[in-house]
């Protein structure tokens, strides 16, 4: 029997820490040797020929097939969903099973694996979304999910139909910091925006455009100093995810400065895209719709603070937010109509497929940041923030044969981004026309290549569900101890 199943030959290997050239030796789905000239027969080899190699995506944050309450549905089920993040280069997703209302946690998972099985082609594991945090759910059930590697969670500050009020996030803030779960923190001002909201529309001022002016920049602002502060007093980290320009950052400075556990997440929006895109007129008001999510698309100064926050470190992971809502059909940006206000489209952009490529084309091609905090954004810091690593996350033996070998183009040969490269079922992507020089050539989950030169090839249900670590030591006793 040949030693391995798998070389990767002449790879520039990139993690965190390091750069080479290397042979990667793969058995079983799993990286079993690494030199810089590999002895040995193996059933198949790849020549990476010095091309850049660096570990499959994870893909922290990203929402298939996800209920929703407004007759919307998410364009993505399992199987087009990771076939997207398959073909850009990512291996690893984490999207959400979802508590209803007055509903039970443990429902949803079980109703979130019967949409992922049989489906998913890469590895995935399952956030848990607390919508309704009573005494029972927290006490019954998520010790019990989070011993069976569902350990981390989401918790909203706005939305009706998910957000909790502050007494609530506490106590589920205690309870995630007692079970050494991560929790991740949706911090927008939910009084706000309906207050916003409702002279909006009063106004006749129901285009697109206005969602952004439903939650300004001050709305995020406050929330995120208010989950701050919420876990401080319960003494616990959190993760504020998809966070959309300067004053939020600013928080996050400040909590950091007072030597506070916050993690922070933006996304490719965030870097890309700005108010104009949800449409300067009235003349195509759908058009608007397509680049409509929550936080919104902030101005280019906001981007621009987004970009040095990624260099500096303050952004612990970048993720997707894929939440793809197709323009055609009824169940789409259009559920309400066409001529619907801006409040009730649903929010949500498509991107598990082009997160990898844009971090690179605009992140390490642009100068703005090296490939290792490109790895580290993308891949190693999602799978140590939620118990994957270092199964996931990184190059090294032991680890799962999850590997992107990069097409790197030169200056002055780079392509233009189309909805039809994407493998995502969603009908369009934000970043049409966009200019890139990086693309997987090539990605490998578990040493099976899912990728290769242009061809998708891997079947539905290939992918494994990931039990997760818990992120965090366990911590009893009174989290407020430190108050008296
Ligand atoms: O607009 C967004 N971000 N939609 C997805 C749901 C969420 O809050 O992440
Ligand atoms: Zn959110
Ligand atoms: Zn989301």
């Amino acid at each position: 029997m040949a030693p391995f199943d798998l070389i990767v030959r002449n790879a520039d290997i990139a993690t965190v820490g390091d750069r080479y050239r290397g042979d990667i030796g793969i058995r079983e789905g799993r990286i079993v040797a690494i030199a810089q000239a590999l002895p040995g027969e193996a059933a198949e080899v790849i020549d990476a020929a010095g091309r850049l190699v660096t570990p499959g995506g994870v893909d922290g944050h990203c929402h298939f097939d996800q209920p929703t309450s407004d007759g919307s549905r998410f364009a993505d089920d399992f199987f087009t969903g990771t076939r997207s993040a398959a073909c850009g280069g990512t291996t690893t997703v984490i999207p959400f099973a979802c508590q209803q209302k007055g509903g039970s946690l443990v429902d949803a998972v079980e109703d979130y694996h019967r949409r992922a099985n049989g489906k998913a082609v890469i590895d995935y594991a399952f956030h848990l979304i607390v919508a309704d945090a009573r005494p029972e759910v927290l006490r019954d059930e998520l010790p019990a999910l989070v011993e069976q590697g569902y350990t981390s969670l989401k918790v909203y500050m706005t939305y009706d139909d998910l957000k909790l009020d502050d007494r609530q996030m506490i106590e589920t803030l205690a309870a995630a910091r007692r079970l050494g779960a991560m929790t991740m923190v949706h911090a927008e001002n939910s009084d706000c925006i309906a207050w916003l909201t409702e002279h909006l529309l009063a106004a006749g001022l129901t285009a697109p455009r206005y969602h952004a002016s439903s939650r300004p920049m001050a709305v995020e602002r406050e929330a995120t100093h208010r989950a701050i502060s919420l876990a401080e007093l319960v003494d616990t980290p959190i993760l504020l995810v998809h966070v959309s320009g300067q004053e939020a950052i600013e928080q996050i400075h400040w909590a950091r400065g007072r030597g506070l556990p916050i993690h922070a997440e933006t996304c490719p929006q965030y870097m890309l895209l700005s108010a104009e895109d949800l449409g300067i007129d009235d003349s195509d008001p759908m058009h608007g719709a397509r680049c409509i999510c929550s936080p919104p698309p902030r101005d280019k100064a906001n981007q621009k603070f987004i970009w040095s926050a990624l260099s500096s470190g303050l952004f612990t992971i970048v993720s997707s937010d894929h939440a793809p809502f197709s323009m055609a059909g009824p169940h789409g940006k259009g559920v309400a109509g066409e001529q619907a206000s801006f409040d009730r489209i649903p929010n949500g952009v498509p991107g598990v497929e082009t997160r990898l490529p844009l971090l690179m084309s605009e992140g390490v091609l642009g100068g703005r940041f090296d490939v290792h905090r490109f790895v580290e954004l993308s891949a190693t810091s999602p799978a140590r923030l939620y118990g994957l690593y270092p199964r996931k996350g990184t190059i090294a033996v032991g680890s799962d044969a999850d590997l992107v070998v990069w097409d790197i183009r030169p200056e002055g040969e780079a392509f233009t981004l189309r909805h039809d490269m994407l493998h995502s079922a969603c009908d369009y992507t934000p970043y049409e026309g966009l200019s890139l020089r990086a693309w997987p050539a090539l990605t490998l989950s578990r040493g099976r290549a899912v990728w290769r030169d242009g061809q998708f090839q891997a079947a539905p249900g290939s992918g494994q569900f990931l039990p997760c670590a818990r992120p965090l030591a366990p911590r009893g006793g009174e989290p407020f101890a430190r108050w008296v």
